[in-house]
């Protein structure tokens, strides 16, 4: 069985943000990259247990935690790639006339209403993720709550906009009770191009 790594570390230069330090960065980088290396190994141990034959009970066992742990891993390897990949210098505001704004006009009446909406799931309490996706068959937008890495996040559905509110993500910046502050600071530091990529447009909606 192939034991070569599956994926490589993704590289983001994004020193000098607003409000999100360098050194926060620099931990947040090597914290992503112990996903990458963590996700690396569960799947090298799980292809050498599944041999593609009858496994022994102690390794059954074995191989159902480490799948478990998996999701885990595997979903925050890939939710940090989403949110490096989001952020840039000199973010500033989406472009009023883009298919994103126009989406969550379509679906929340107003970009404050979309905004208001990510930023109160933003503040609750808990470790986790706020994600607005679309939903491709349908080409709607809504805003979840994704607790951990992997627990919540909604099958099929596109992360489009994508923000890590563990406190590991802020600590060094701001306190616990000033994740408002670190929310304020994060939109100002969104890659609206990259979030207008994510996006599906459904052929109707190109022209
Ligand atoms: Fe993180």
């Amino acid at each position: 069985m192939a034991t070569a790594a599956f994926f490589q570390p993704q590289h983001f230069n994004l020193s000098g943000l607003q409000g999100i330090s360098d050194e926060t960065l620099e931990m947040h980088f090597k914290l992503y990259e112990g996903y990458v290396k963590e996700t690396n190994s569960l799947m090298e141990k799980l292809d050498q247990l599944s041999q593609g034959k009858e496994m022994r009970e102690e390794d059954r066992l074995t191989f159902g935690e480490l799948t478990r742990r998996l999701g885990f891993e595997y979903n925050g390897m890939v939710l940090h790639e989403h949110y490096f990949g989001n952020l840039k210098r000199e973010g500033g505001e989406p472009q009023r006339g883009s298919a994103f704004v126009a989406a969550v006009v379509r679906r929340f009446g107003s970009y404050e209403a979309w905004r208001t909406d990510f930023i109160t799931i933003g503040k609750m309490r808990g470790v986790g993720w706020i994600i607005c996706y679309q939903d491709p068959t349908r080409n709607r937008l809504s805003n979840h709550w994704v607790t951990l890495h992997e627990v919540g996040n909604i099958a099929g559905f596109k992360p489009i906009l994508v923000m890590d509110v563990w406190e590991h993500a802020f600590l060094l910046d701001y306190k616990p009770e000033e994740r408002a502050k670190y929310i304020d600071a994060f939109f100002s530091n969104i890659d609206w191009k990259t979030v207008e990529q994510r996006l599906i447009i459904a052929p109707a909606n190109k022209a």
